[in-house]
């Protein structure tokens, strides 16, 4: 008897990595088109199905074995389980037979992108058919394309974005093998670090030039302008605020995404560049007031405590990642994070209080309501975003109760 219970649980665990093959494990939309079971049976479920295909090698992403069954009325139970009824032996996904899938390339149009479609191996990735689709087009890198199930007729909502790391078959169609995908040229596309350089460089230029260049003669003021205290240390706070950014952006951060659209640096370019050249003009104008000492030292004393606060957010987030950038997206624990979720837009939003307070313009304070609202826009979504990723259900941690970015308002 014994003996039969181990030769049992080996079968089983067997199919289990079977299925895992073609179940996706973890976190990830279930196409419409798939008759995969959504969302992935429990384990218990999976023990018994017995395979009625020749087994494919076992996946890697299920590598741990059952848990041990102990006690003779939990055994019964589960022999009794395993019984499997021929309605849902029917709904089984079956595998494609020969080990080779066909995949139809298709643009939102309906036109074919690749003619004649693709022909893989059942066992690729996402990112096998991305190469695949780069091979054959010569011009869409894998970066470039955005790869969706089409949408089901009659059928609104949003449509389902492959995965690059996800398996191919978790978005077959029904025990035919084959696939169509609907393809989305994103244009060209540029490094991250290549977009937040350019956006950074430009406030890093364009505010010492307003201080040292003699630039307010071409708006109408002519002779020598006396600087005030309060306007050097206003362009070394800035200066070192845009340093900061450049070095965390290729030393600290650990981005999810290795690229952006090229168009995104026209416009985020755009969005600092100007607020740079806005906020220079006025701090370093010859008409410049300065507000007082005291007030001076208190706006830059707690904006440098705010930019230090801000670079150890950056650090706590680097450290829920690996190196690679892999991980996904974690509770943030520690620090102010223990309070607020955003807790790096809070500091950023913070320091630039700080600023204003010493420096007192008008453009200082445009920017820094323009920026709150862009980052609390974020934020939210940052915040909702962890809220369902750690739900409390099925095992995963449930997501602490905090303030979103900016406590005791929000
Ligand atoms: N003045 C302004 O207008 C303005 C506007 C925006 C930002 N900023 C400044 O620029 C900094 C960077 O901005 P950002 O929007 O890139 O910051 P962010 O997305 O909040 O975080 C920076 C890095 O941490 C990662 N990360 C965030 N939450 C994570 C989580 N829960 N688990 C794992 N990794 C996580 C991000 O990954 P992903 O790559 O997946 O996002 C990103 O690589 C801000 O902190 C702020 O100081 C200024």
């Amino acid at each position: 008897m014994l003996l039969l219970l181990r030769v049992w649980g080996a079968v089983d665990t067997v199919h289990i990595k079977m299925l895992s093959h073609i179940t996706p494990v973890g976190v990830g939309p279930t196409p419409p088109t798939c008759t995969l079971p959504s969302p992935a049976p429990p384990r218990d479920q999976i023990r018994r199905l017995r395979p009625s295909t020749p087994s494919p090698p076992p996946s890697p992403l299920l590598s741990s074995p059952l848990p041990r069954i102990h006690g003779r009325r939990q055994q019964a139970a589960t022999r009794r389980s395993s019984r499997l009824s021929p309605r849902s032996a029917a709904s089984l996904p079956r595998l494609p037979v020969g080990g080779r899938m066909k995949v139809t390339v298709v643009s939102r149009s309906g036109r074919e992108v690749v003619k004649g479609g693709i022909d893989l191996k059942d066992s690729a990735k996402v990112a096998d058919l991305q190469e695949a689709i780069h091979a054959r087009t010569k011009k869409y890198y894998p970066s470039r394309q955005r790869l969706t199930l089409p949408l089901q007729p009659g059928k609104g909502g949003k449509p389902v974005v492959l995965s690059p790391k996800a398996s191919l078959l978790e978005y077959c169609e029904k025990g035919s093998g084959s696939l169509t995908v609907v393809f989305k040229d994103l244009g060209p596309q540029v490094y991250y670090s290549t977009l937040f350089f350019f956006e950074y460089l430009g406030p890093l230029i364009i505010y010492p030039m307003f201080y040292y260049l003699p630039v307010y003669k071409y708006f109408g003021h002519e002779g020598e302008r006396a600087m005030h205290p309060v306007q050097t240390y206003a362009m070394y706070y800035w200066c070192f605020h845009y340093f900061k950014r450049i070095m965390e952006t290729f030393f600290v951060h650990r981005f999810s995404h290795a690229t952006s659209p090229l168009s995104n640096v026209f416009r985020n370019c755009a969005y600092y560049w100007t607020f740079g050249a806005y906020i220079a003009y006025y701090c370093n104008h010859p008409l410049y007031t300065p507000v007082s000492d005291l007030q001076m030292k208190i706006g830059f004393g707690f904006g440098v405590v705010c930019q230090v606060a801000n670079f150890y957010c950056h650090i706590l987030l680097r450290n829920l990642r690996s190196p690679s950038g892999s991980g996904g997206y974690q509770i943030p624990r520690g620090f102010l994070f223990n309070i607020v979720t955003c807790a790096n837009y809070t500091t950023e939003i913070y320091q630039w209080v700080g600023f204003n307070i010493a420096t007192q313009t008008v453009a200082g304070y445009v920017f820094l309501v323009v920026a709150a609202g862009i980052m609390t826009n974020w934020a939210l979504g940052k915040h909702s975003r962890l809220k369902k990723l750690f739900d409390g259900k099925d095992g995963r941690p449930k997501y602490p109760r905090r303030w979103v970015i900016l406590p005791p308002f929000l």
